[in-house]
């Protein structure tokens, strides 16, 4: 695992929330690796807000079923994920948490065989519900 994080990171909000949505993505990206792969963490913070990206190896969602990784219950391998006992509720939840933030989350298959989730967040914003 490589984390690659600025002195700091600052956003306003929940951190209760924000802190189960950054242990999903972390947790999916080890879950759904290969043995001896790789999870690469890279923060970046900027004026506006942060962005956070997490990339991992492995053989990811295929292209055409990617857009429903954040639908309720959505798992690519049964097997593997009745093996971690997963429910394919997180990414969802995720989702939520993050536009509750202002911020958005994006889900992609990047070249090598990897998967990256990306987390923006504005600085100031705060949630707007529980
Ligand atoms: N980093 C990733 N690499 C490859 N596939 C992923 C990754 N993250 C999610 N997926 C796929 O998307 C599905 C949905 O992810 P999600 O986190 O919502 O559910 P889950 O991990 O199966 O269960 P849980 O609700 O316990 O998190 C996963 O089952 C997996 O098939
Ligand atoms: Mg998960």
């Amino acid at each position: 695992m490589e984390v690659r994080l600025p002195k700091e990171l600052i956003v306003k909000g929940r951190g209760e929330k924000l802190n189960r949505a950054f242990s999903n993505i972390l947790d999916n990206a080890v879950k759904y690796n290969v043995d001896g792969g790789r999870v690469e963490v890279i923060g970046d913070q900027s004026g506006a807000g942060l962005t956070m990206k997490t990339t991992n190896t492995g053989p990811g969602v295929a292209e055409a079923d990617i857009h429903k990784v954040f639908d309720q219950f959505y798992r690519v391998e049964e097997s593997r994920s009745l093996r971690y006992g997963s429910s394919g509720l997180w990414l969802a939840i995720v989702k939520k948490i993050v536009a509750l933030h202002g911020g958005k989350v994006n889900f992609e298959r990047k070249p090598g065989s990897c998967t990256r989730a990306t987390v923006s967040l504005p600085r100031q914003r705060e949630t707007t519900s529980r």
